[in-house]
């Protein structure tokens, strides 16, 4: 998720765009630039790392324009770099772009525009496009960026400005947000709204394949064949702080909520629905040295060790790999055999927990192959790691972990259907059908998201509780433990995560009335055996609330209050029973008055032993 932002009309335009980037810093912060007509030429300046680094850049060689347009990058190809920094032009310097998305195939179209002699600057699959536009480019910049996007396949919100036209700019979206900002004798461009707030609140929102021609005074926009289209202009009230937020009140809010988008980007141009294929070019794993890993180590720390413990399993039954998870700080001391046979995973939305970086240096010191699962491109996990496979999440600002958790396990899903197919251990067929399972799940995630009013009633009837229990079995018993993470984090409740199965041993002399029982009950081939768990624990007295997929009035009936989210194959069941944990855990935080963002004791990334 990056932050774009354009402007044209008479105002100082470097100014203007720098101020939006800033409004946008929480989409992306690793690198920035911006591009400004001035004389008829293209003037750029690009910075890597944080925008105060473009600040400095900018106020020691500054650009004086009316129209320009800015980018600050959260990567997804290519590391965190200058040359790599938006904004891209073409091999003449004609034309620039600033792009926010995913082109899935910029490497075919690479190598096409290889053969045709043009050289690129960047790893970037930006940079793609503004080639593609200077092929097409015949003097109306509109037309060649209609034929360019016609060529490409993936996700988009981009600017575009050429010298030859320096009356427009040329902008459209596809999947990614990006909104038009009208002024008076001026007009804007962003990704967000906080960066048209300051100059206006009438916006306009475009809509998937839309493509706008933006001049001072006017704004034309059209569908991507170039019939005209009319978009309803908006005025907007929020202020500056509800519009970071998107209107939600938290940004752990958002982040539960844009789920269903951030699942999505992970696994774009990674899966496709008809075919028993995943596509990982990240991992540079040969069928030969996969076949002579012997075990594969999880390390990870708190959420994303949950994300491991459900992973086990896929690695397992897909991939048929004898597959550990551990404990990050306890894993760097255990003195576990290592040996170059061994495959050691890490995972991170940081990418900096010092534990977890400690383990990968442990698993490199002993020749073992790595890969490391994580948010942050140009992290140090991701860049002291042979692989990397990246979750495309976006910034995830609450410090507890959500999307990234669900992007995660979407990440872990695919690379073990990866090692499958390297492997032989799962046939075309089988792959297909686990795919479209993963391919279906956001618009689940999106419809259990629809029942928050119902999961913020339960809420309000627990709030006053100072212990619970969560329950699970098998692939759920990780959704258990992180929805008591959840819980107890950001609301400072008691809770814990236990298997169901093993609560007779011990932990069910805790059970009363005063204690609330969250169980995770899904179709599994352990469904039976959960349900008498719940029987053993209602008996002592136990209210129970259950997530359940088997949504008919017989199961409601065995539980105080039912969860009902859709059904799925129970292999990828937790990216779907976490969404009413997280949901729970939040409200009962809001309802308790806690800091529900930035949570006591709690920082977002652990860097520190
Ligand atoms: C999760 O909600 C917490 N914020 C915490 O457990 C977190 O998952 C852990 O610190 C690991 O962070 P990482 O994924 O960035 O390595």
């Amino acid at each position: 998720m990056c932050g774009i932002v354009g402007y044209i009309g008479s105002k100082d335009a470097v100014n203007v765009v720098f101020k939006g980037l800033e409004k946008l810093e929480y989409r992306g912060y690793d690198s920035a630039g911006i591009a400004a007509l001035c004389e008829n030429e293209i003037c750029i300046r690009r910075s890597v790392g944080k925008l105060a680094n473009l600040k400095k850049n900018l106020l020691a060689n500054h650009i004086h324009s009316n129209t320009a347009i800015g980018h600050t990058r959260w990567a997804t190809h290519g590391k965190p770099s200058e040359e790599n920094a938006h904004p891209h032009t073409d091999s003449q310097n004609n034309i620039v772009i600033v792009h926010n998305g995913i082109i899935e195939n910029y490497i075919e179209l690479k190598n096409d525009l290889h053969k045709e002699g043009r050289l690129f600057k960047s790893e970037t699959d930006t940079e793609v496009l503004a080639h593609l536009i200077e092929r097409y480019y015949d003097g109306d910049l509109f037309c060649a960026v209609q034929k360019t996007l016609s060529k490409v396949r993936g996700s988009y919100a981009l600017c575009v400005l050429c010298k030859h036209e320096p009356d427009k700019i040329i902008c459209a979206r596809k999947e990614v947000p990006l909104i038009l900002g009208i002024g008076t004798g001026e007009n804007f461009i962003a990704s967000d709204i906080p960066a048209l707030l300051p100059y206006t609140r009438d916006m306009v929102f475009l809509e998937n394949g839309d493509i706008a021609q933006v001049n001072r005074e006017k704004i034309a926009i059209s569908d991507i064949l170039g019939k005209e289209v009319q978009r309803e202009k908006k005025h907007i009230l929020w202020d500056a702080l509800q519009a970071e937020k998107d209107g939600y009140k938290h940004f752990m809010l958002k982040e539960i909520f844009e789920q269903p988008r951030s699942v999505e980007d992970t696994f774009r141009g990674r899966i496709y629905p008809n075919e028993g294929k995943v596509y990982i070019e990240e991992i540079k794993l040969s069928a030969a040295e996969l076949k002579k890993i012997s075990k594969i180590y999880i390390v990870a720390c708190g959420t994303s060790y949950h994300a491991g413990l459900t992973a086990k399993f896929w690695f397992e039954k897909f991939a048929k790999i004898p597959t550990e998870v551990e404990i990050a700080s306890e894993f760097r001391y255990r003195e576990p055999i290592l040996d170059k046979n061994v495959l050691v995973l890490v995972i991170s939305q940081s990418g900096e927990t010092a534990d977890t970086l400690a383990a990968l240096r442990l698993a490199k010191e002993n020749n073992c192959q790595t890969i490391a699962v994580c948010n942050s491109i140009g992290s140090s996990m991701s860049r002291e790691s042979a692989n990397t496979i990246y979750t495309h999440c976006g910034p995830e600002i609450g410090v507890a972990s959500t999307k990234a958790f669900t992007g995660q396990l979407c990440a872990l899903y695919i690379l073990a259907l990866d090692f499958a197919e390297k492997k032989g251990t799962l046939c075309e067929s089988e792959s297909c059908k686990y795919i479209v399972q993963l391919w279906e799940i956001p618009l689940k995630i999106s419809a259990i998201l629809k029942k928050s009013e119902y999961i913020l009633k339960i809420a309000k009837e627990l709030a006053h509780k100072k212990t619970f229990l969560f329950l699970g079995r098998h692939l759920n018993y990780s959704a258990a433990l992180e929805g008591a993470l959840k819980l107890k984090e950001i609301s400072y409740l008691h809770a814990e995560g236990y298997a169901a199965g093993e609560m007779k041993h011990g932990p069910i002399a805790l059970i009363d009335e005063n204690m609330p029982i969250i169980a995770i009950a899904v179709k599994s081939r352990v469904y039976e055996k959960i349900i008498s768990n719940i029987e053993e624990a209602k008996a002592r007295g136990g209210a129970v609330i259950a997530i359940v997929n088997d949504c008919c009035k017989e199961v409601e009936e065995k539980f105080s209050k039912t969860i009902c989210i859709p059904e799925s194959d129970d292999i990828i069941s937790p990216m779907l029973t976490i969404i009413p944990l997280q949901l729970l855990a939040y409200y009962i935080s809001t309802i308790l008055g806690c800091d529900v963002d930035q949570p006591r004791n709690l920082a977002k990334s652990v860097t520190v032993e």
